[in-house]
């Protein structure tokens, strides 16, 4: 791609069911000039996340869809390259909304500036950033483990999911983490030091899980849905919690979800067990929250309590086939765009 060109991916067309390249354009568009107010930025890390399978859909969320022919939405890191704005210079390196951009502008007074020097830039997408404050925030106003307790997260080796078990472990619970095959649960078990990591592409997945909990399950935060969720229900114990974070088995579904339909036996266990099953956007929590997010994890960080693991893809134009990727479970960690070096 020119250098001397801006390069951006929009939605081309509205996915039927799983994403397919066609779905993504790539444009060629000049490089915009600030005004008055403005700042110029190249992005150098784009970050790829389920949330924007959803936003490629007409269905209305909590927030809007893309538009046909619009970029695609994304939060990155992204370096000033020029700026007509008082609180921004050149080469200050900031968190932005820029969309999937090799360059972006804009207007804000309130970009989060990263410094290098603190921690590596890219974890601002990641564990110190979205993704890790939705585990932050889900399990400390949700889910509320209790040391002993046992908590139960799927997704376990990315961004979201490692946070929450190694939280609920600082905090004295038993971490158990579901992820999708041997080597994610190596790592899990291995390098994030969960108590114990299952496959759920084992076909004796339901009852690995039963043995993996012993004392049943208290809190389950719900990253994935589907058959993970018809696997833990059995296992809830008495008012268990239940941070409802995200669905991701289920986005690209079509009508039929997975074919496992067990919403009468979920209100039921919600019922019988007296179980407290709430969801939630992380943002719901930042006023309270975030600072202490931020100097908790950061500290846990540093001293080696809390480990995280980031997966780069190079290129905007490979964004596309990373993110298809990524709703089957091929990335390994936080999903990173390398924009420009
Ligand atoms: N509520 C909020 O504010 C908020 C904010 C951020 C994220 N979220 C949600 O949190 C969840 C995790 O996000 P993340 O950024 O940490 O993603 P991630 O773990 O980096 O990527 C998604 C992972 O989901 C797993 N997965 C996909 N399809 C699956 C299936 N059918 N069954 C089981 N696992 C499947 C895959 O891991 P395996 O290979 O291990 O199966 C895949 O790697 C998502 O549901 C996301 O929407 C919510």
């Amino acid at each position: 791609m020119s250098e001397l060109k801006a390069h951006q991916i929009v939605l081309a067309a509205r996915p039927q069911g799983r994403p397919k390249l066609s779905d993504f354009r790539l444009e060629e568009t000049e490089v915009p000039t600030p005004s008055a107010g403005q700042i110029l930025l190249r992005v150098q890390y784009l970050s790829l996340d389920p949330y924007m399978r959803g936003r490629m859909d007409e269905r209305k969320s909590y927030a809007e869809p893309v538009p046909l022919g619009g970029v695609m939405q994304g939060e990155s890191v992204a370096t000033v390259i020029a700026s007509k704005h008082p609180n921004y210079s050149e080469g200050d390196i900031v968190l932005a909304q820029t969309g999937w951009r090799t360059h972006a502008l804009s207007d804000r007074s309130d970009l989060r500036k990263l410094d290098p020097a603190v921690a590596p830039v890219t974890t601002g997408l990641g564990v110190l950033g979205m993704p890790g404050f939705t585990a932050y925030g889900g399990l400390r106003v949700i889910g509320k483990p209790k040391p002993r307790e046992t908590v139960v997260v799927a997704a376990a080796s990315g961004p979201v999911g490692s946070l929450v078990g190694q939280l609920a472990k600082i905090g004295g619970a038993r971490a158990v983490g579901i992820a999708g095959g041997p080597a994610k649960c190596a790592y899990v078990k291995d390098d994030l030091r969960f108590d114990a990591a299952i496959d759920h592409r084992a076909a004796d997945f339901p009852s690995r899980l039963a043995a993996a909990c012993p004392n049943g399950i208290d809190v389950y935060f719900e990253n994935v849905g589907g058959a993970i969720w018809q696997a833990v229900l059995p296992l809830l114990n008495n008012f268990a919690r239940v941070p409802v974070s995200g669905l991701v088995a289920q986005y690209n579904g079509v009508g039929k979800g997975d074919g496992t339909d067990r919403l009468p036996a979920t209100m039921r266990e919600i019922l019988s067990k007296s179980l407290t099953v709430r969801g939630f956007i992380n943002y719901e929590f930042a006023a309270e929250h975030y600072p202490a997010f931020l100097s908790e994890v950061s500290a846990g960080i540093a001293d080696g309590r809390i480990r995280y693991r980031e997966d780069f893809v190079d290129s905007l134009e490979n964004a596309p086939e990373a993110f298809i990727g990524m709703l089957e479970g091929r990335n390994f960690g936080k999903l990173i765009v390398r924009v420009s070096a």
